[in-house]
């Protein structure tokens, strides 16, 4: 079973749209979408925004739907001056950019104490499943794997850019991401990250968005359904 997640109506109605042999069930708030996603056995989701929905969402589908892979599908801001909008990072690796206890422990922004990690990383399979996928769709726009940094913020001031760039290396922000990885490390389930660029996360991002979310987040369900058929 294949757990699908995006945080936002646009960013998996077309998933939804395109499902056989629907089920939908309702918990904590969200509408679980199980059936036939091309050929595989697949549940989509919309989460809604932000790291704990995203999390609550992500154990939903490890305990009730016992899930072997978990994909995130959805948009994000550019903070890597080569990606422009529409194109895509497959994430190798995601951090959460808001977590810090450093004043307490000396922990470097992002770590999770109890975990003794700061990155997660995503499945290799996965991430090589979607390359390869990327490239025959022939989009194109760029796709490059990178890393995702989550936070509970919409980033839209050049100065948290800069920041996000210099401390984490990151290549796009999102506020999702990250949590979801956590829960799938703590579960032992491979996942792998999708997001297509929205915007630059700068003074232009909240026009940016509105203009180019739609687009952005069809570009990123694309390579979704032409991953599933590898997995
Ligand atoms: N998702 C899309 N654009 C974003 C941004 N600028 N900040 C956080 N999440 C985003």
């Amino acid at each position: 079973m294949i757990g699908i997640i995006g945080a936002r109506f646009d960013e998996v109605q077309g998933l939804k749209d395109i499902m056989k042999k629907v089920k939908v069930e309702e918990k904590a708030g969200m509408q679980f979408y199980s059936g036939d996603l091309c050929g595989k056995d697949a549940v989509v989701v919309r989460c809604g925004i932000g790291k704990v929905n995203a999390s609550i969402c992500a154990q939903i589908l490890v305990d009730d739907f016992h899930i072997d892979y978990l994909i995130n599908t959805g948009v994000a801001g550019s903070l890597n001056n080569d990606m422009d909008i529409c194109d895509i990072v497959i994430s190798r690796k995601a951090i959460q950019h808001d977590f810090n206890t450093g004043a307490l422990d000396d922990c470097d922004p992002g770590e999770i104490p109890n975990i003794g990690t700061k990155f997660f990383d995503a499945d290799d399979r996965m991430i090589e499943k979607a390359t390869r996928s990327a490239q025959r769709l022939n989009l194109g726009v760029k796709v490059i794997e990178g890393i995702i940094a989550t936070g509970d913020q919409f980033i839209s001031d050049k100065d948290v850019k800069d920041y996000l760039v210099e401390e984490f290396d990151a290549d796009c922000c999102e506020m999702e991401g990250a949590s979801i990885a956590q829960v799938a490390y703590l579960n032992d389930v491979p996942f792998v990250i999708l997001r297509a660029i929205s915007d630059k996360a700068d003074g232009s991002a909240r026009m940016s968005f509105d203009d180019f979310v739609s687009k952005a987040a069809e570009h990123s369900m694309q390579l979704v359904k032409e991953m599933v058929v590898s997995l």
